[in-house]
């Protein structure tokens, strides 16, 4: 547990699922390759998809995923998995409600990431993000990451 600036990180728990999930339905769109893909082509909900993505990183690895609470409400988490063949932690997502963002728990979040990482002996953390996405590309520098290459991401109807 550890508090900071009005806020406390603390382990993810099947409480906070749900909660996680609605966060992400607010948050995430314009960092989703999935709501570009749905509004350029339809189908199915970038949402739908995401928190089904989100239940099972949490599912999947409970020790590696933090959220956020501040005033009692989750302000952001962070969820993470780890590669043990490249010994590399990943960290599979984060998002901060807008109401609490620029107060420092998007760092704090990643902080505990890597703080978890290292703590199971792992050599390396990687994390992505969207061209589009300067603020996450700043704060991930900030805090050391290093850019390795740029992807692009096609997709086309099929009907
Ligand atoms: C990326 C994200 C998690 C950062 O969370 P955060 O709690 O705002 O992070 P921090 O406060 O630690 O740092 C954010 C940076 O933006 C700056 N900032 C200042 N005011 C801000 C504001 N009102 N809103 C957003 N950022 C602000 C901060 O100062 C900081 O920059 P600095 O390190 O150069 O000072 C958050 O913007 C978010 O949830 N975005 C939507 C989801 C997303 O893009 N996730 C990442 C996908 S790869």
């Amino acid at each position: 547990m550890k508090a900071m600036a009005g806020f406390e990180i603390r382990l993810a728990a099947a409480d906070d699922v749900e909660g996680i999930v609605e966060l992400t339905g607010r948050e995430f769109r314009a960092a989703s390759i999935d709501a570009r893909i749905q509004d350029m082509f339809g189908g199915a909900s970038w949402i739908d998809m995401k928190g089904e993505v989100i239940r099972e990183e949490l599912r999947r690895n409970p020790q590696g995923c933090f959220v956020a609470i501040h005033e009692g409400s989750l302000a952001g988490y962070i969820t993470t998995a780890v590669n043990k063949t490249a010994s590399r932690g990943v960290i599979a997502n984060i998002a901060v409600s807008s109401a609490c963002r620029g107060r420092g728990i998007g760092s704090a979040l990643l902080e505990k990431a890597l703080a978890y990482f290292k703590a199971q002996g792992l050599r390396q953390a990687k994390i992505e993000t969207l061209e589009t996405n300067g603020t996450a590309a700043r704060l991930y520098t900030s805090i050391g990451f290093k850019e390795v290459v740029r992807q692009i991401h096609f997709a086309m109807p099929l009907d």
